[in-house]
C-alpha cells in the first residue's frame, strides 16, 4: 500500500469499521466482534495514523484514549443556562407536585421516571453531528469546556449518525462506576494519595485532568438524560430520547412512563430497593412531564423547571456486627476510637470500618461488645453508624471500654475540660503525632515542600533522620541517596522504593527553597493547636516577628483578631516548652524567615497598578511569593497570556509555547531580577 489515495481510504474504511463495532458494543450491547480482534483492528488504524496523521478524522475511534493535554480549562457560556431540580425526600410531597401540575393541565398528563443519576451534569454541544464541545455545570450559566477529557468516555457520540439536526445540545451526567471507583481508589492508596469520598468526586475530579490519556483510564459513563435545540424531534420527552437513541446514544438502562402519580409512587419504592444492584451510584428518581407542550404550559421558575422533581432515596442503612474497635491517634493527639466490623455491602461498596467518633459518641449510644450496629451510607461515601440494633444484644454485654493508654506510645491520655476529644499526654515523642507534624510542616498551604509526600517523609522518619521539623533543614545527600523502604500495593505484593539522585537533588532543593516562604506560613506551619491559616497571617502581621509572638502575654495574644482564651493559652504553652524552643532556634540558623519580609511590609505599593502578569517557570523563591509581591503592589496575576497581559514573567525552564505566544502578541518578557527592580526603590 503506497498510494496515499489508498492509505487514506483505508483509514477512513477502519475509521467507520471500528466505529461501528463501537457502537454495537456500546450503545447496543450488543457486540459482533471479539475483543482480541477488535484491538487488532485498533492496532492497524492507530499505527497508519501514526505514519499519515494528516488522514486522522476528528472522530476517530483512537481519540478515545486520549493524549491531549489542557493546562488551563476555557470557560464557555451556555447557550441555554443549566437548571436544577426541586427536591424532595417524601411521597407527600410527591402528591403535592402532582396537583399543581393537575391545576394546570386539565385534560390529563403523562409522567416519565428516570433514575438520578449521582455524578457530574455535562452538556454536549453538537454541530453538524460532530461533537463541537463538552461544558461542565459550572455556575448554571458558565462551565469549564471539558472536550478533550469528555471525548475518551465511550458512551458519548464522537459523531451522530442518521437524521440527525445542524445543531443540537444533548445533556447527561457523567458518572463513575463502583468498579472503577474501586479500582482508582486502591491505585491512588498505592502511591500514597488520598482516596477520593465518593464516585461523584472522583467523577468530577477525573473531568478536571490536565492529561486526557489518564481520563481515558479512568472508566467514566455518560448517561443521557434530555436534550435542547430548536427543533427538538418527537412531541415528549420520551420519543425524544428513543430519538437520540438513533442518532447515536445509548438509550436510559430505565425509564417509564406512568399515567398517574401512584404508578410514579410504584416505581419509586421498587427502585429504592432495586438501586442496591445497580453498578453505579443513583440518589434518587426524576419524575418529568412528558409532553412538551404541557411542560411550556406549566412553565419554569428561575432556577428549576416546574414540570419536573427529584425524589432523593434516604440514605441506605444496614446492621452488622462490631468485631472490636481500634483507637488511632492523629497529629494533635487526638484519639479516635473505629469501629471494625463484620463486612457488609453497603451503596455499591464493601464496609468494614467506620469511626465511633469520640468517648462521648460510644456512650450515647451505649455501644457494647459484639452489638450490631446500624450503618448508613448518603451522599458520602463513608459510612456512618446511626444507632445500635437494640434486638441483636446480649443483654450482659459490657460497655466497650475506652483505651486507657495511648494505643502507639502507651503514654497517659487526658481529656481537656470543655471538649470532647481524648488524647495522648506525649506530644514530643509519640510516632503518629511527630509523623502528622511533619506532614503538616511540609503540606501545600504549609511551607509547600512539594518534592517531599507522605510517603516521603514516613520514609525519612522510620529510618531515623527526621524526627523534628528542624532534622529537614539537616539532611544532606549521603542521608537521602538509596534510602530504602518496602511498600504493600494494592495487590498484596511487596515493592521497594528507594531514593534514586534525581530524587534526593528534588527533596533538597525543595527543602532550600522553603527557606525563604514567607513567616507568617512557617507559622502556620509549626502546627500550634488552634493555630490554623488565617490566624497565623493576622498574629503574624500584628506581631512581625516570631521573637514578639513568642514574647507576648496572654493578653497581648487576644487583642488579635480571632485569638481568643484557648488559642492564646495554646500559643504560650507552645513558646513554653523547651522542646519547641530548641527547634525553633535550629529553624532561625537554618535561615527560615523569622520576620514579616521588608517586602511585604514596605511594599505594598501602587507601582504596578492595572499591569497583569503571567508567570512562568521556576524561580530563586517559590512562585507564589512572587504572584504574592504582584498583588501587594497592585497588579493583577493572570494564567494564559493574552492581549492584555502587560508583562510575561518568565523563570527558568519556562515553556517554549508559552514564549513563542508573549513574542507572538508583542508581551514583554522580563526576567526575576527585573521585576524585583520594578518593585524596589
Ligand atoms: S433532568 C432542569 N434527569 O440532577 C434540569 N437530571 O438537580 C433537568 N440529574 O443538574 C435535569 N439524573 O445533573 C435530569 N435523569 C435525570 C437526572 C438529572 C441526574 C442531575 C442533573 C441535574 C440535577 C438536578
Amino acid at each position: 500500500m503506497n498510494n496515499l489515495f489508498e492509505i487514506e481510504d483505508k483509514i477512513k474504511k477502519l475509521t467507520e469499521e471500528i466505529n461501528q463495532h463501537n457502537y454495537n458494543y456500546y450503545i447496543l450491547d450488543n457486540p459482533t466482534i471479539s475483543d482480541y480482534d477488535f484491538d487488532v483492528l485498533l492496532k492497524e488504524l492507530t499505527d497508519l495514523e501514526n505514519q499519515y496523521p494528516q488522514f486522522r478524522s476528528t472522530d476517530s475511534p483512537t481519540q478515545r484514549v486520549g493524549g491531549e493535554i489542557t493546562k488551563n480549562f476555557e470557560t464557555a457560556e451556555h447557550i441555554y443556562p443549566m437548571q436544577s431540580l426541586s427536591n424532595t425526600y417524601s411521597s407527600g410531597e410527591l402528591l403535592e407536585f402532582d396537583r399543581r401540575v393537575g391545576e394546570v393541565i386539565s385534560e390529563g398528563y403523562e409522567y416519565v421516571c428516570e433514575l438520578k443519576y449521582d455524578g457530574v451534569a455535562i452538556s454536549l454541544i453538537y454541530e453538524k453531528g460532530h461533537l463541537a464541545r463538552a461544558v461542565t455545570r459550572g455556575d448554571g450559566v458558565r462551565g469549564d469546556v471539558v472536550t478533550s477529557n469528555v471525548k475518551t468516555i465511550k458512551t458519548v457520540p464522537l459523531r451522530l449518525r442518521g437524521d440527525y439536526p445542524e445543531f443540537l445540545e444533548v445533556r447527561g451526567e457523567i458518572i463513575m462506576p463502583f468498579t472503577s471507583f474501586e479500582q482508582l481508589n486502591a491505585e491512588r492508596d498505592d502511591i500514597g494519595e488520598p482516596p477520593f469520598a465518593n464516585p461523584r468526586n472522583a467523577a468530577s475530579g477525573s473531568l478536571k485532568l490536565q492529561d486526557s490519556s489518564l481520563v481515558a483510564r479512568r472508566g467514566l459513563d455518560f448517561k443521557l438524560y434530555f436534550a435542547l435545540g430548536d427543533s427538538l424531534p418527537g412531541g415528549n420527552h420520551y420519543e425524544c430520547l428513543m430519538k437520540l437513541h438513533e442518532w447515536g446514544f445509548r438509550k436510559p438502562d430505565v425509564m417509564e412512563r406512568f399515567s398517574d402519580i401512584e404508578g410514579v409512587l410504584g416505581f419509586i419504592s421498587r427502585w429504592d430497593e432495586k438501586r442496591k444492584e445497580l453498578p453505579y451510584p443513583i440518589d434518587g428518581a426524576v419524575i418529568k412531564v412528558n409532553d412538551f407542550a404541557q411542560q411550556r404550559q406549566i412553565g419554569a421558575t428561575a432556577k428549576s423547571p416546574r414540570w419536573a422533581i427529584a425524589y432523593k432515596f434516604k440514605a441506605e442503612r444496614v446492621s452488622t456486627k462490631l468485631l472490636s474497635v481500634d483507637f488511632q491517634v492523629g497529629r494533635t493527639g487526638i484519639v479516635t476510637p473505629v469501629a471494625n466490623l463484620e463486612p457488609v455491602q453497603l451503596a455499591g461498596t464493601v464496609v468494614k470500618r467506620a469511626t465511633l467518633n469520640n468517648e462521648n459518641f460510644m456512650r450515647e449510644y451505649d455501644i457494647r461488645e459484639g452489638d450490631h450496629l446500624f450503618v448508613e451510607k448518603g451522599g458520602e461515601i463513608i459510612p456512618k453508624i446511626v444507632g445500635v440494633d437494640l434486638g441483636m444484644r446480649n443483654p450482659c454485654a459490657a460497655p466497650v471500654a475506652f483505651a486507657s493508654r495511648c494505643p502507639v506510645c502507651g503514654a497517659p491520655l487526658t481529656r481537656q475540660e470543655g471538649e470532647s476529644g481524648i488524647f495522648c499526654t506525649n506530644a514530643d515523642s509519640c510516632p503518629p503525632q511527630i509523623k502528622g507534624r511533619l506532614e503538616h510542616f511540609i503540606s501545600r498551604k504549609a511551607m509547600n515542600i512539594d518534592s517531599l509526600g507522605e510517603g516521603k517523609v514516613d520514609m525519612l522518619f522510620s529510618n531515623g533522620l527526621v524526627k523534628n521539623i528542624a532534622d529537614f533543614y539537616s539532611l544532606t545527600t549521603g542521608d537521602l541517596l538509596g534510602l530504602e523502604k518496602k511498600i504493600e500495593g494494592g495487590d498484596g505484593a511487596m515493592r521497594t522504593l528507594s531514593f534514586r539522585e534525581k530524587t534526593v537533588e528534588n527533596i533538597l532543593s525543595g527543602i532550600e527553597m522553603s527557606k525563604k516562604v514567607p513567616f507568617e506560613r512557617l507559622l502556620f506551619a509549626l502546627g500550634i493547636r488552634f493555630v490554623g491559616e488565617v490566624t497565623a497571617r493576622k498574629l503574624a502581621r500584628h506581631f512581625g516577628s516570631m521573637d514578639a509572638v513568642a514574647n507576648a502575654s496572654r493578653e497581648e495574644l487576644m487583642t488579635v483578631d480571632d485569638v481568643g482564651e484557648r488559642v492564646a493559652d495554646s500559643i504560650v504553652s507552645y513558646f513554653n516548652s523547651t522542646v519547641n524552643l530548641e527547634v525553633l532556634m535550629r529553624l532561625r540558623n537554618a535561615g527560615l524567615q523569622f520576620e514579616v519580609a521588608l517586602d511585604a511590609k514596605d511594599h505594598t505599593s501602587n507601582r504596578l497598578e492595572g499591569k497583569v502578569f503571567v508567570v512562568s517557570g521556576v524561580f530563586t523563591v517559590p512562585r507564589d511569593t512572587i504572584k504574592e509581591a504582584v498583588e501587594q503592589n497592585g497588579g493583577k496575576n493572570a494564567s494564559s497570556i493574552s492581549r492584555n497581559t502587560s508583562f510575561v514573567l518568565a523563570g527558568e525552564k519556562m515553556g517554549p509555547e508559552k514564549r513563542r505566544k508573549a513574542v507572538q502578541l508583542g508581551v514583554p518578557i522580563i526576567s526575576e531580577e527585573e521585576f524585583w527592580n520594578m518593585i524596589s526603590d
